[in-house]
């Protein structure tokens, strides 16, 4: 009897220490992934990577701007502006409107390399 108490306590232990590291290893590593942070507190409540929620799906949007990455960082940090100056024929203008004018946020206290790491994070 004692030793099949001893026995039960040793797989428990075991199965906790097997759960400790998991967390452990898991942890650090997913707050590392450059841009996930960000996303996660500037753009979840609109964006998913691949569907469309009050905001279109992010993934592949650093192509959909034919290249013009700076513009596309504009328009992330201050989209009405952008929209402004090109016009409802632009890109961003016809996205606007497309998106039945709903207005994004602000997000002038990005860095262009944080808009960047999102952006690279949601082709992931
Ligand atoms: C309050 C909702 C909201 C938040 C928060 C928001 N967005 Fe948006 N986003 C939109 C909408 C709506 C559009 C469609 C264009 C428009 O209406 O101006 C859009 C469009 C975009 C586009 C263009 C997508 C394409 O298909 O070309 C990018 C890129 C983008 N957002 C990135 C971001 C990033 C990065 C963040 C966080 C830093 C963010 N957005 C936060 C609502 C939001």
């Amino acid at each position: 009897m004692k030793k099949m108490v001893l026995a039960f306590l040793g797989a428990t232990l075991l199965a906790a220490c097997g759960q400790n590291e998991q967390k452990q290893d898991s942890g650090p590593a997913e707050a590392e992934v450059p841009g996930r942070q960000l996303f996660q507190s500037n753009c979840a409540q609109c964006h998913a990577a691949k569907e469309d929620r009050t905001g279109p799906a992010l993934s592949g949007a650093i192509g959909r701007w034919g290249g013009d990455t700076a513009k596309m960082i504009a328009f992330v940090k201050n989209s009405q502006q952008v929209i402004a100056t090109d016009g409802e024929n632009s890109y961003a203008g016809k996205l606007y409107i497309k998106w039945n004018k709903s207005v994004m946020p602000l997000h002038t206290s990005l860095s262009d390399a944080e808009v960047m790491d999102i952006l690279r994070y949601m082709d992931k």
